[in-house]
């Protein structure tokens, strides 16, 4: 255990990722406090605070900490407050179990928001109600899978980049609830580069996923089957924290070097209500 600032740092695995332990989010941070919170964001990737009551409105203003807060494309999830929150309930009107998975797609892995020309920076996430089986959710480090990567792989895609495009992941996937016109306008496929460097800590980490589509000025299928071996190896269990949510837990991850996806539940009998605030981060 390490002391940082008024808290404690409790790592979650070998490779990234820690508990913070000694705040309160639902009160405002200080300058100094949200600093060293920040500064232990950028060199643990993700971090968990457990037992914390927060708001929907106070979940906005920490996210408001980190920088813009994204109003997702898909607004048919927007929380009815605050559509700065993406709301994934599997609760019908009356409060009940519908049956329904609310979002097949997160069930890959994948970066929040890497379909946008400016690609988000980091993902808040709060656990309002959970199930006793299955709805975890897994993280992947992208530091370690670039740097895990053989050079003759290294040199193949230092230069390249990738197309990434919400309608594709999300027609591939499960074909439900497509895009409409309006929001296939607003979220075009764009390009990024496969290894990026992290622009706070420098360091190179590979940022593809499930929107990655294809890659620039290669054949379709060729860049198809690139894209599947990285998303492969980047994401072996060495490099991945799977949390098991318990309620009134919030954890914040940096999309720019990590992955994840949620894991499915038994949407019928089980009840899974988080709300997720993604903030934008650089063009690259
Ligand atoms: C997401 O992919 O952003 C949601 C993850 C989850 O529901 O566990």
């Amino acid at each position: 255990m390490r002391q940082e600032a008024q808290f404690a740092v409790h790592p979650l695995c070998d490779s990234f990722g820690a508990e913070i332990v000694g705040i309160d989010l639902s009160q405002p941070l200080n300058k100094a406090l949200f600093a060293a919170v920040y500064g232990a964001f950028l060199r643990h990737q993700l971090l968990l605070f457990r037992e914390q009551d927060l708001s929907a409105a106070g979940h906005v203003e920490l996210a408001r900490r980190f920088g813009e807060v994204q109003a997702h494309v898909l607004n048919q999830y927007h929380h009815r407050e605050h559509r700065e929150l993406f709301f994934l309930s599997n609760l019908d009107e009356k409060g009940l179990p519908n049956g329904k998975h609310p979002d097949r797609g997160t069930l890959h892995w994948h970066t929040d928001g890497s379909w946008t020309n400016r690609t988000t920076k980091a993902t808040l996430i709060y656990s309002v109600e959970v199930p006793q089986r299955g709805g975890e959710t897994h993280f992947a480090d992208m530091y370690r899978a670039y740097e895990s990567l053989d050079e003759a792989t290294k040199d193949q895609i230092a230069s390249r980049r990738a197309v990434h495009n919400l309608d594709f992941s999300r027609r591939r996937r499960h074909g439900e609830d497509p895009l409409t016109e309006e929001q296939r306008r607003q979220a075009p496929p764009v390009e990024h580069p496969i290894v990026r460097r992290h622009p706070e800590t420098d360091r190179k980490c590979l940022f593809l996923g499930d929107h990655a589509e294809q890659v620039v000025d290669m054949d379709y299928a060729e860049g198809r089957a690139l894209i599947e071996g990285l998303n492969g190896l980047s994401t072996r269990e060495e490099l991945v924290y799977e949390h098991r949510w318990r309620r009134r837990e919030l954890i914040v991850w940096d999309n720019r070097c990590v992955l994840h996806r949620a894991t499915s539940f038994d949407t019928t009998h089980e009840r899974r209500v988080m709300r997720r605030a993604t903030v934008l981060g650089d063009l690259v």
